[in-house]
């Protein structure tokens, strides 16, 4: 019998969009998959077996071969920088990276930034030749210039929802978030088949830029 592809899926925000895509792509998920609080379901008829991780794992998963492939957002991977193969950009869980205060923030010498993106955010500024003193926070990250912990905020935003409820502005996109489908470079070669039949399906389903 043929070895099942491990997948590595991203629990949470991406998740009922990246099953719904592999719906799409006509691979034969279950109804009951996306509400399973089971970690590891081997799906036979698709030659796959998925694992539910914490989506910030799925490039360690990815990296150590655990998993061949996986489904991860931009803003991970550039966190995360493991060394894993890009293969294709999914176009779903679109949102952006980008640098945020409140209306009257003013600049200082060294401000503070805090984030759950600490590589993305000094990388940012580094490039910009401004010293910064990054903090690293887990959640709720526009709390911390509402009650001065920090001058300005790394993080992702979707609908904006949560930036006009707290009363803070957008200042400078980063970059653009989508979801990528990511390889091991070992898995790519031994059972580059299989991935690629993946790749072959999934292509012609995902949005052109612009349409997502
Ligand atoms: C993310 C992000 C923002 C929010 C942006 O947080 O960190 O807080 O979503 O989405 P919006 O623009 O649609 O409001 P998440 O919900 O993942 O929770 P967290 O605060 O625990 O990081």
């Amino acid at each position: 019998m043929q070895e099942l592809l491990k997948v590595a899926m991203p629990k949470g925000r991406i998740y009922k969009q990246a099953c719904n895509l592999l719906r799409e792509a006509g691979l034969p998920i279950p109804d009951d998959f996306d509400e399973s609080r089971k970690l590891i379901i081997p799906v036979p008829e698709a030659g796959m077996q998925f694992i539910m991780a914490k989506p910030v794992d799925v490039p360690t998963y990815v990296e150590y071969g655990v998993a061949d492939i996986g489904i991860v957002g931009k803003d991970v991977l550039m966190e995360e920088n493991k060394d894993v193969y890009e293969l294709l950009d999914l176009g779903i869980a679109r949102c952006r990276m980008s640098v945020i205060g409140l209306p009257d923030w003013k600049p200082v010498i060294h401000p503070r930034v805090a984030t759950k993106y600490p590589s993305v955010a000094s990388q940012y500024f580094r490039e910009r030749g401004q010293q910064v003193d990054v903090i690293k926070l887990n959640g709720s990250i526009e709390l911390a210039p509402l009650i001065g912990l920090a001058d300005r905020i790394v993080d992702m935003v979707e609908t904006g929802a949560t930036l006009r409820e707290n009363g803070l502005v957008e200042m400078e996109e980063i970059f653009t978030i989508t979801s990528r489908l990511i390889a091991n470079r070992v898995s790519y070669r031994m059972k580059n088949e299989a991935i690629q039949q993946l790749c072959d399906l999934l292509q012609p389903i995902i949005a052109p830029v612009g349409k997502r």
